[in-house]
């Protein structure tokens, strides 16, 4: 018999708010080790393609062993499960929407991942709040969503403090920019479709996560493959052994892990909790990055391209507040 007092009431908000609190904290730890990693291996080896293809070859080898060794709940894939990654009613356009989740997670992940080998991770972070004006823009142009005035105003200190942190940045390059800029366009795409087809239920937050790594794992490799190729791979991968030694590979590990947990934690997140919490979470996690990211690469930084830092992210708290 379950128990239906006010103060169960209470109590199972308070364990709620404990639990996302417990996730989030996770995954902003994670996203930082993740960051630090990654960049560590793209400093010596600039291979972002191959670098972000790893990443989600170790994801897919932890879930199917998870799911082997029974340590997660394998997905049991049916009709229903397909319908839960499909968030739209045409049983012909299936499986297309399916893989247009996964191409915007390839695209995303790898268009950051070239960014962060362009420029200091906390330059691409400070690109990457921007997200909610992307979410607006692509909500109101392309759905048809309309949103009361405030959030529009809201976009101004997004847009503009991104815009002075940019032009601003000491190692500025365009290359960096442009991939921070798509990997917002492509994780907003991706964020609306996802939680769409999580409505569904039946494939928990970590399982989805899973078949879209996978999913994009088959995607992202054979352009990898075209883009850099193995000769390059083998190549550098000797320049980068003979600098650092054999913790190379220990670093090329951490980041791969670390890149799955992160977003694996995320998406447990983003189970419970509405996309606009998630995209505030997302920004916070942002903060500790661009903090930790400028220390530990002692990152140069001007007081006027920490103000457009600042005003960005504080533009996207007024972005949540209007929203809600
Ligand atoms: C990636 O490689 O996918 C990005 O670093 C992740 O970007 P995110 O911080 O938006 O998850």
């Amino acid at each position: 018999e379950t128990d239906k007092s006010p103060s169960a009431g209470v109590k199972s908000e308070t364990a709620q708010r404990v639990k996302i609190g417990i996730y989030f904290a996770t995954w902003w730890a994670l996203n930082v080790v993740f960051n630090i990693y990654n960049k560590k291996v793209l400093n010596v080896y600039p291979f972002p393609w191959l670098t972000s293809t790893l990443s989600l070859a170790c994801g897919s080898l932890m879930m199917l062993v998870s799911w082997a060794v029974r340590i997660a709940e394998p997905p049991k894939i049916d009709l229903e499960f397909w319908k839960a990654l499909f968030p739209v009613r045409f049983p012909s356009l299936f499986f297309f929407f399916v893989w247009l989740v996964a191409v915007a997670h390839t695209i995303g992940h790898v268009a950051a991942t070239v960014s962060m080998s362009k420029v200091a991770v906390s330059f691409t972070h400070i690109i990457k709040s921007g997200e909610p004006a992307f979410s607006v823009l692509v909500s109101r142009f392309l759905l048809g969503d309309t949103f009361p005035p405030a959030v529009y105003l809201s976009l101004l200190p997004i847009i503009g403090g991104c815009a002075l942190a940019a032009l601003t940045e000491l190692n500025f390059n365009m290359t960096g920019f442009m991939g921070a800029m798509i990997s917002n366009l492509a994780f907003v795409f991706r964020n609306i479709f996802s939680k769409k087809g999580m409505k569904g239920k039946s494939v928990s937050g970590m399982n989805y996560y899973a078949c879209l790594c996978m999913l994009s794992l088959v995607i992202l490799t054979p352009f990898a493959i075209a883009v850099e190729g193995p000769h390059m791979w083998a190549a550098g991968w000797k320049e980068a052994v003979s600098l650092i030694g054999s913790q190379f590979i220990w670093w090329v590990a951490a980041q791969s892990i670390f890149y799955h947990l992160y977003n694996q934690v995320s998406y447990m997140s983003l189970d419970e909790i509405s996309p606009l919490t998630f995209s505030v979470g997302n920004t916070m996690k942002r903060i500790s990055v661009i903090v930790s990211s400028i220390i530990i690469f002692h990152t140069p930084v001007q007081p006027i391209n920490a103000l457009g830092a600042a005003i960005a992210i504080l533009g996207t708290f007024l972005y949540s507040q209007a929203k809600a």
